[in-house]
């Protein structure tokens, strides 16, 4: 089922109320996910990552409208359940949703990744969706430098989207091909 062609509230509306409510700040919009899987690639021989899926509404829009492999990664039980119904309920073969945290991924399964803020939560109150969660920015610190590292290692062509965030995991390796959404949405590429 392709599902770009309706509105986030539409869509939201596939969530019960709690997530829904939340969907501004920690969802990616259905313009954006357009925007982040035409520069990921579509072709069925692409896998995508997103860290941090959330509900999964960036695997299961981008994965409607193309055939690469979208796969999300997320460390709320509740919330990869509730992606996989709705998987289920669209019919969408080529997406799937992991239950882990993204430190036990082995990155190089994949070739594209797709990167919104997931680590906000632990340096600002405003954007917990886990309320018991401290403020820990040291923590916060050894993530980006975790995951920065991680994109260095990747090959040569290794693309990525990052939606809001400053951008420090993305290493100097990588060059920006375009931005958009006034530089809150960002298009990278390993050069080297
Ligand atoms: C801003 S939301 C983005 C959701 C999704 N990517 C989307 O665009 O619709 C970030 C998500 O990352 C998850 N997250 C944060 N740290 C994580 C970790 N270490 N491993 C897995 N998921 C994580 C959070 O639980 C949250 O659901």
């Amino acid at each position: 089922m392709e599902l770009g062609h309706i509105s986030d509230e539409e869509f939201d509306s596939h969530y019960p109320l709690r997530v829904q409510k939340v969907s501004g700040t920690q969802w990616t919009p259905i313009s954006v996910v357009k925007k982040a899987i035409a520069y990921l690639g579509v072709d069925d021989e692409q896998s995508i990552l997103d860290i941090g899926s959330g509900a999964g509404k960036f695997c299961l829009i981008a994965g409607s409208l193309g055939n690469s492999k979208v796969i999300g990664i997320e460390k709320n039980k509740s919330l990869v359940k509730l992606s996989q119904k709705l998987m289920d309920e669209f019919g969408l073969k080529n997406v799937n949703f992991i239950h882990g945290d993204i430190k036990d991924l082995d990155f190089s399964q994949f070739d594209h990744f797709y990167f919104f803020n997931a680590f906000e939560e632990h340096v600002n109150l405003d954007d917990q969706l886990d309320k018991e969660l401290m403020m820990d920015p040291e923590y916060y610190q050894s993530m980006i430098d975790w995951i920065n590292q991680k994109f260095d290692d990747a090959p040569k062509g290794t693309k990525i989207v990052t939606y809001c965030g400053d951008c420090r995991e993305i290493p100097d390796s990588y060059s920006l091909v375009k931005s958009s959404n006034r530089g809150k949405l960002r298009f990278w590429v390993k050069r080297d």
